[in-house]
């Protein structure tokens, strides 16, 4: 279906559009915010682009109608909290926040908005990145495009300048569990909305090929992402091992290691300390 979410201006003004606001802008300022989280130098917003409100740049319109989802990647039905912090542990390369935490249900306060008139289980026009033809890319190639038109704000050493441009790889970018970490998913990103200041000036292929270049350099390591698609069926651009499928185009060297893994919580935001579980428990049922 076709869908505009509500603008910010008919958020109401009580206890419920406080968390929603609070959510937005744990989103679009997710460093600053939370930063024993989002360890790194990506927002939310940094591929979500417009706090997720963006068209087919991994579009979170009515992601909350979507959830409960069967995902193949970890061969189980997942809340939405925990499809949140898939991205907080793979495609920030943070850390899990609990999913009780009044942060995280400020998060999902904001998706819930971002929802709000989608019926359960309806798929939304512009959700998600558009599939792309299936290409090669060339990371020979895709250096000079990125010497050319990406490095001026993302760095010649692909580091950006945090937070205002994000880094692309290195220490503080995206793990290699991200989809962002998949050439066509990268492709797809970049043809559409990249370079910022003039996307859809790319071709398809030169998405393919800068993606490739991108995708090439060493980041963070993915603790447990051999088990991804237990069941199999990963698809073709997965840059690792999993059950029946062979990597990708691997990176060349050794991924920088995680002082977390992914399923461990860092100490809980003071939130939790504050709310005692019983009450939290009558607070949400
Ligand atoms: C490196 C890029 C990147 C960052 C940073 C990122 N995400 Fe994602 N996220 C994605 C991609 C890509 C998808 C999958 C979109 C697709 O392929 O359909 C996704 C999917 C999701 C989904 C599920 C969408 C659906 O319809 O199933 C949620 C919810 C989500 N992200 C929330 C977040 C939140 C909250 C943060 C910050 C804590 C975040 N993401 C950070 C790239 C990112
Ligand atoms: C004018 C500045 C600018 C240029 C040029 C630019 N980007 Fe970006 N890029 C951004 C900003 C800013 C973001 C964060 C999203 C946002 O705020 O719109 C971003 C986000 C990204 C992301 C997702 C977040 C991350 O760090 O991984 C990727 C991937 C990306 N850019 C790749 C590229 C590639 C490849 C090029 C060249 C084809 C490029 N960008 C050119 C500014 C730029």
């Amino acid at each position: 279906m076709d869908y505009t979410p509500p603008p910010d201006s008919l958020i109401p003004n009580d206890e419920l559009g406080a968390s929603i606001r609070r959510g937005l802008a744990l989103v679009t300022h997710t460093t600053d915010s939370l930063p024993a989280y989002a360890t790194g130098s990506l927002q939310c917003a940094s591929c979500h682009i417009d706090a997720g409100r963006r068209r087919d740049a991994a579009g979170l319109l009515g992601v909350y109608s979507r959830f409960p989802k069967y995902m193949d990647r970890s061969g189980a039905v997942v809340p939405v909290e925990d499809r949140v912090n898939y991205c907080f542990t793979r495609s920030l390369a943070g850390n899990r926040i609990p999913n009780d935490s009044r942060e995280m249900q400020d998060i999902v306060a904001y998706l819930a908005y971002i929802s709000l008139g989608v019926p359960a289980g309806r798929h939304v026009m512009g959700e998600g990145m558009p599939k792309m033809p299936k290409l090669t890319g060339d990371s020979g190639r895709g250096s000079l495009i990125f010497a050319t038109t990406c490095a001026v704000c993302h760095g010649q050493d692909g580091q950006g300048t945090p937070p205002a441009f994000p880094a692309l790889w290195g220490p503080k970018s995206f793990s290699i569990g991200a989809s962002m970490a998949r050439e066509e998913r990268a492709a797809s990103f970049i043809q559409h909305f990249m370079p910022q200041n003039k996307p859809g000036s790319l071709t398809d292929q030169q998405a393919y090929d800068v993606a490739a270049y991108v995708d090439s350099h060493v980041r963070p390591d993915s603790p447990g992402k051999e088990d991804d698609w237990p069941s199999g069926g990963a698809p073709y651009d997965v840059p690792y091992n999993t059950k029946g499928h062979v990597a990708y185009r691997p990176p060349s060297a050794k991924l920088f290691p995680r002082p977390h893994p992914p399923t461990t919580l860092v100490p809980a935001p003071a939130s939790i300390m504050k709310s005692p579980a019983s009450m939290r428990a009558k607070g949400q049922k």
